[in-house]
């Protein structure tokens, strides 16, 4: 399993490096440079770049210090192009491959690919989701707590792991559009009794008063000023001593590391608005901004969390 999940990802790693190849990134990187400083040289746009940036420290390929950039050795020895064994002109025309490959099915198939219907994006969520629920549900301590809200639970997974663990009264948060497609997953799943409430959990009301709240691959999908909104807005919904439960790919504060949560950023950079992947402190400081007090790190094995405790008043 963990080979196909592996094989089927490694289209995003490949391409950090050719896109980086592509636009002779590294010959201007023998130098240390800033994101801001190298974005004119490169025509690139800064914020975007320094995510590029970035996987390519979590890919070996740069070192980064300071805030500013450099090529590692084997990048300075076979990328740049005044090398003698540079490699950019076989990178390009393997990236040029790239592009003709993205479109493999069409030279073979005969008909247009499938549409993704929102039950079909659920339950791709949810294959992830289930080999990570038990594992959050573990590492978090809810006994004694007795109701949980889950923005944007997706497919359930996690909500279903916790109540089911801790006893709770569990409510999904999902938009209108999606939330038949999580209903349908629960009633696959024989978890009738978890309650789905449509609502959009940055302008509805969605209740008050919960002991917990699980925001669970959301923050990667957000800007910072709507994180610091969506927090404000959990601490209003808690109940005195409740739990926010932050779970995500997490960055380490150099935002190179874990490798997955770097290259990861690039899919959000690719798939939202102003999304990406966010680090320990970026968290917290959101968390402690909407006023929550103290905060535990968890690390495992595949994602991270932040759990904030609201304070009794
Ligand atoms: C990346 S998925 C995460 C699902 C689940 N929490 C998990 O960890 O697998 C994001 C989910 O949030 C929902 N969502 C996005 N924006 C939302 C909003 N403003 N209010 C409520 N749900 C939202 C989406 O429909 C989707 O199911």
């Amino acid at each position: 399993m963990e080979r196909i999940v592996e094989l089927a990802s490694a289209y995003r790693e490949a391409k950090v490096l050719l896109a980086a190849a592509s636009y002779r990134l590294f010959d201007h990187l023998e130098e240390p440079r800033s994101a801001a400083e190298l974005a004119p040289r490169l025509k690139a746009d800064p914020w975007a770049l320094e995510l590029l940036l970035n996987a390519l420290v979590a890919l070996g390929f740069l070192e980064k210090s300071g805030g500013r950039y450099r090529n590692s050795p084997e990048a300075s020895r076979y990328l740049v192009s005044s090398g003698e064994e540079y490699l950019g002109h076989w990178l390009r025309h393997a990236d040029r491959g790239f592009k003709k490959w993205a479109k493999l099915e069409e030279a073979i198939f005969k008909r247009e690919p499938e549409e993704e219907s929102r039950l079909e994006f659920l339950l791709a969520l949810d294959s992830m989701a289930r080999r990570r629920a038990e594992e959050l549900a573990e590492a978090v301590n809810l006994s004694g707590r007795r109701s949980l809200v889950d923005l944007g639970g997706g497919s359930g997974a996690y909500a279903i792991a916790l109540a089911r663990r801790y006893r709770l009264d569990a409510t999904i948060v999902e938009l209108p559009d999606t939330a038949d497609a999580t209903r349908e997953i629960l009633r696959r799943r024989g978890a009738r009794d978890i309650r789905v409430l449509e609502a959009d959990f940055l302008r509805d009301d969605f209740g008050r008063g919960y002991d917990a709240a699980l925001v669970s691959n959301i923050v990667h999908f957000l800007s910072e000023a709507k994180n610091r909104l969506l927090f404000r807005r959990v601490y209003d919904a808690l109940a005195e001593e409740g739990v926010v439960i932050v779970h995500d790919y997490i960055l380490d504060d150099s935002r190179t590391s874990p490798k997955e949560a770097a290259v990861f950023a690039l899919h959000m950079l690719l798939s939202s608005e102003g999304g990406r992947t966010y680090s320990w402190s970026e968290v917290e400081a959101w968390l402690r901004e909407a006023g929550f007090k103290s905060f535990q790190r968890i690390e495992l094995s595949e994602s991270r969390v932040v759990v904030g405790r609201k304070e009794k008043t």
